[in-house]
């Protein structure tokens, strides 16, 4: 049997690694966030902390909450859908689905599949992808291998978090930090068109306690005394965590700019994981970036994790923000450490 073999369109000069290959395009975003609005305000009445700590700590104004009965699979599939609206797509399109994730529905089935059975989309594959905050750049970039490998022509790619089911509601330190949420993109080659130059990926797995859920797999099952014990929660070490954030995006920054040869002033946005004011005006100063080339919104949903990034460029996209051929730099950090970049050609 011959396998069909699709002609090469395409070749992107500036990504470094360039190859005779396709390109990978993002063809359309979109995004979801649940309706209730939780304000710091609200947050004050549950633990003691305020509005004035918060904010000048986080820059964090307000997060959005799931409803008991909406789970990470429907926020998924409601931005799946609005990316699908926006691109004219239907899910029938779909070659493949990569949720990234670290509050799936249930431990199995993955919430890709789930998602897959919500939007109707038959035909696609699909698979759950865990890095933690860095979950929407990695899974980009392996979403871009079966794209330009010719494996897939459409890959539907969502970052989505319920994160208020994994919050310790009683641990001010962190409680304040996180909001619910979901992005999608959907990539496919777009002959003589924009697209992802490229990508970087990194880990530091002896740095995994900085941040960290210990209970519910196979090293900590689910016990009463796990239950007791709060391991449950997320558990995450403030300071160290803020440190590794701002060395590991600057770093995953310049190896993506160096690799392109690109300045940082030829980057008109850039979109950095929204967890921490703080943490994007250090990124900011030591990348000598102007601050209205960064695109912040954390103060309206905290930090939603793998949805963070994805929600803040279906923004900029929907705002008009982007124009077609701006350069846009990505950048991610979170758990596992984890942490990536990458550099679209909008
Ligand atoms: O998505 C993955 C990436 N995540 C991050 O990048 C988060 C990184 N870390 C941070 O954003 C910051 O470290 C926090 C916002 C979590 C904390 O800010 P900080 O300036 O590092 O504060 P801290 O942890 O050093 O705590 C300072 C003080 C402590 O009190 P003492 O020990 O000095 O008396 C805390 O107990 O602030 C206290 N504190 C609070 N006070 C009021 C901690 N949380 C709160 C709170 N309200 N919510």
């Amino acid at each position: 049997m011959t396998l069909p073999t699709r002609k090469v369109e395409f070749v992107n000069p500036r990504a470094a690694h360039s190859f005779k290959a396709r390109t990978c395009s993002i063809r359309s975003v979109g995004s979801y966030v649940p309706e209730k609005v939780l304000t710091n305000h609200d947050i004050a009445k549950l633990v003691d902390t305020s509005d004035e700590w918060i904010q000048s700590r986080t820059g964090i104004r307000e997060r959005r909450v799931a409803a008991e009965n909406e789970f990470t699979s429907h926020l998924a599939a409601k931005a799946a859908q609005d990316a699908l609206e926006k691109g004219g797509l239907t899910a029938d399109d779909i070659d493949l689905i990569i949720v990234a994730t670290i509050t799936p529905d249930m431990m199995f089935p993955s919430t890709a599949c789930l998602v897959q059975q919500l939007i109707g989309a038959k035909r696609a594959a699909a698979f759950d992808l865990e890095a933690a905050c860095s979950g929407f750049v990695y899974a980009l970039e392996v979403g871009q291998q079966f794209i330009m490998s010719q494996t897939y022509n459409t890959v539907m790619v969502i970052g989505a978090e319920k994160l208020s089911t994994i919050i310790d509601w009683e641990d001010r330190n962190t409680c304040v930090l996180f909001g619910d949420g979901a992005g999608a993109a959907i990539l496919q080659n777009v002959p003589d068109s924009h697209g992802l130059l490229t990508a970087t990926m990194g880990a530091d797995g002896g740095k995994g306690e900085l941040l960290y859920m210990p209970g519910g797999g196979s090293k900590v099952p689910t016990t009463e005394d796990s239950v007791r014990n709060r391991l449950h929660f997320l558990h995450m070490d403030g300071r160290e965590t803020f440190k590794n954030a701002v060395n590991a995006m600057c770093s995953a920054a310049r190896e993506v700019l160096a690799r392109c040869e690109l300045e940082i002033t030829q980057i008109q946005h850039i979109i950095p994981h929204q967890a921490n004011q703080r943490i994007i005006n250090a990124v900011g100063d030591r990348l000598k970036a102007k601050e209205d080339q960064v695109f912040v919104n954390l103060e309206k949903y905290g930090n939603t994790s793998a949805a963070s990034v994805a929600i803040a460029l279906d923004e900029a996209a929907t705002s008009g923000r982007l124009q077609r051929g701006d350069l846009i730099l990505i950048l991610v950090f979170g758990a596992g450490l984890t942490w990536g970049a990458a550099i679209i050609e909008w």
